[in-house]
């Protein structure tokens, strides 16, 4: 079945069954890597992308279920320049082993287009959902908070979570 997606600003058609996950189509299909499966089950948030703007997991959501314009991580740059996010994340060497980091990102860029000043308590809510095996916690609210112009209100390398 031809299903019409617009993905990164651009319309795709894609040939797959309509319950076919997101993921699948994003990364099988039109080859677009970015987006990782981690847990399959909507419990890690590796495979976060945008929706019209909002997180949602890619590996939970059918591709009929996609109604808005979807953003992945290789569309958050804008005319090849990097997403704030992006570069701040270069900027604090935030990724570990990065399985994680596309999701992350794309879950701080929501965050701070509902939020550009979030608190540590926003951070932690918006973030709680995008697990890090290599536990990063602490520097990506660094980085958020720098990308937002905001201080880090707490010192140290405690977990974010903790
Ligand atoms: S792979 Fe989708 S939430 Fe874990
Ligand atoms: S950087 Fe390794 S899982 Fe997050």
């Amino acid at each position: 079945m031809s299903t019409q997606l617009n993905i990164n600003r651009k319309p795709q058609t894609v040939d797959a069954a309509e319950d076919t996950p997101l993921l699948w189509v994003l990364r099988d299909t039109l080859d677009m890597k970015g987006t990782k499966y981690g847990c399959g089950i909507g419990a890690c948030g590796a495979c976060t992308v945008l929706m019209d703007g909002k997180p949602i997991r890619s590996c939970q959501t059918p591709i009929s279920q996609v109604t808005g314009k979807i953003t992945t991580i290789e569309g958050l740059a804008d005319n090849g320049k990097l997403h704030v996010l992006q570069q701040t994340w270069i900027d604090l060497d935030v990724a570990q082993c990065g399985y994680c980091q596309a999701g992350q990102i794309l879950a701080a860029s929501a965050l701070l287009a509902e939020k550009p000043k979030p608190t540590d308590a926003d951070i932690l809510s918006a973030m709680t959902g995008n697990i890090c095996r290599c536990a990063t916690y602490n520097r990506i609210k660094a980085a958020i908070h720098q990308a937002a112009g905001t201080h880090t209100e707490t010192k140290g390398d405690a977990n974010v979570r903790s």
